[in-house]
């Protein structure tokens, strides 16, 4: 088939190059010349494992115009507005620009994240068949979510849309039952289903490790504990410093604002958007409490910028709320992470950025784990202590454990373990 894509960003290029791979012919289209310049010499904009080597494909190419393809798919962005819906701006500058083609294409693919209706609004407003198919890429492993996806989700409104998808997807094989052809509808809520359900979980066990704290527990034994229920699961349930990233804080508030417009109040999706911003304010009290209660004039190193680790992204990333504050109580910042320096750089003002996290570390009153990078795992705990003024290691991904870290000589606080300080 001939595809174009429209939208060079993580998912617009992952679908592009994946399925050029798959054998069709693929072109992905930006309205940023400079991106498409880059991606044409062979460079990828972004860090994403897997992905440079599937640029190489012939059946791939890159432009800031589309010609006459079979299927068009959407891929930009989505981004959060300033009242909290989703700003579909974006979405519709493309659909117009597909409905003024000299050859219609035969459908148009909606794989942004767009709120229930949008894909049926597309179809009334270009009279074309319009399919919803969401994305459940994860960055840092969308290649691999790609070509071995858990399920495919289409919704599409006649049987030439099916049959259409089934065609685009024929070669990845995957078993019937692994494929959910629905509703539009259905299918753009599946999408924000998935991502609030896995927002949730990540809150509850963020608010229950805080409460281990409080009754003498330790999350990490209580998430194994729970995790061996085949049906709770055992993914998705590493506490941490809060939710971040480009899609679970947007999808979640663009939900909440849908669903308050429509006057349908879904309590749970509220109190998740509470709770996340009650757990990154603890995060904080943390750093507080292990520098004696002020930070003022003290040095904070920060291990990982980027909302995860495999990423170089720092969109909504939990740094960008905690880095801000200690400024603002007076802390002086140094920073270190494998991949995000440079979004880093532009993303905060007056932080010093060293490459070495042992150089990080010198002249710093304590340490933070914000990002559970390899490399922070591997890290010889007794140097880092050494090199530092004051040895206080606050590990907000629980990545070591109390007897190493005090081991090595720290002063240690991690998330709703023994011994650690109330956030
Ligand atoms: C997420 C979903 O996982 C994908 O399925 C979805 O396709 C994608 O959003 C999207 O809508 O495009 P992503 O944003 O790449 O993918 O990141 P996740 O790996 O899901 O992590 C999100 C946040 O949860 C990060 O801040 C991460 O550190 C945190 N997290 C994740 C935890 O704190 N603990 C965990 O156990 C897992």
């Amino acid at each position: 088939m001939r595809v174009t894509v429209f939208g060079c960003g993580y998912v617009g290029l992952v679908t592009g190059a994946c399925l050029s791979e798959l054998g069709h012919v693929v072109e992905c289209i930006d309205i940023d010349a400079d991106k498409v310049a880059t991606l044409q010499s062979g460079t990828v904009p972004f860090f994403e494992p897997g992905i440079d080597a599937l640029l190489q494909n012939k059946n791939l190419s890159f432009s800031t115009k589309a010609t006459a393809p079979d299927l068009c798919i959407i891929a930009v962005g989505t981004p959060l507005a300033e009242n909290g819906s989703a700003d579909l701006s974006q979405v519709f500058a493309v659909t117009d620009l597909i409905s003024v083609m000299e050859k219609p294409p035969k459908a148009i693919v909606m794989k942004s994240t767009v709120p229930p209706g949008t894909t049926a609004k597309i179809a009334a407003r270009t009279g074309l068949e319009t399919i919803s198919n969401p994305e459940f890429l994860r960055q840092g492993s969308a290649v691999q979510d790609f070509m071995q996806p858990d399920r495919l989700v289409i919704g599409a409104s006649s049987k030439r849309g099916f049959a259409l998808m089934e065609q685009l997807y024929a070669p990845l094989n995957l078993p019937a039952e692994r494929i959910v052809n629905t509703s539009t509808n259905s299918a753009e809520l599946t999408k924000y289903a998935a991502n609030v359900f896995l927002t949730t979980k990540l809150a509850f066990v963020n608010e229950l490790a805080l409460y281990c704290e409080t009754v003498g527990a330790d999350i990490d034994e209580v998430t194994k504990g729970i995790g061996l229920d085949t049906r709770i699961g055992n993914q998705f349930l590493q506490a941490g410093p809060g939710i971040g990233g480009s899609c679970f804080p947007k999808d979640i508030r663009a939900l909440a604002f849908q669903s308050k417009a429509l006057n349908h109040h879904l309590e749970i999706v509220q109190a998740v958007i509470a709770s996340n911003d009650t757990h990154q304010n603890a995060m904080l009290q943390k750093i507080v409490n292990m520098c004696g209660g002020s930070v003022s004039g003290k040095r904070v190193a920060i291990f990982g910028v980027t909302f995860k680790a495999e990423t170089d992204d720092l969109r909504n990333s939990v740094s960008t709320v905690i880095i801000p504050a200690l400024q603002n109580l007076g802390a002086k910042i140094t920073a270190t992470d494998p991949m995000g320096m440079e979004n880093g750089k532009t993303c905060f003002n007056g932080v010093e950025w060293k490459k070495d996290p042992y150089l990080a570390v010198e002249s710093a009153d304590v340490v933070v784990v914000l990002t559970e990078w390899e490399l922070f795992r591997k890290i010889d705990l007794a140097r880092l202590a050494e090199a530092m003024k004051a040895a206080k290691l606050v590990d907000l991904r629980n990545i070591y454990t109390g007897d190493q870290a005090r081991g090595a000589g720290f002063e240690y606080d991690s998330i709703g373990r023994a011994g650690s300080i109330k956030g």
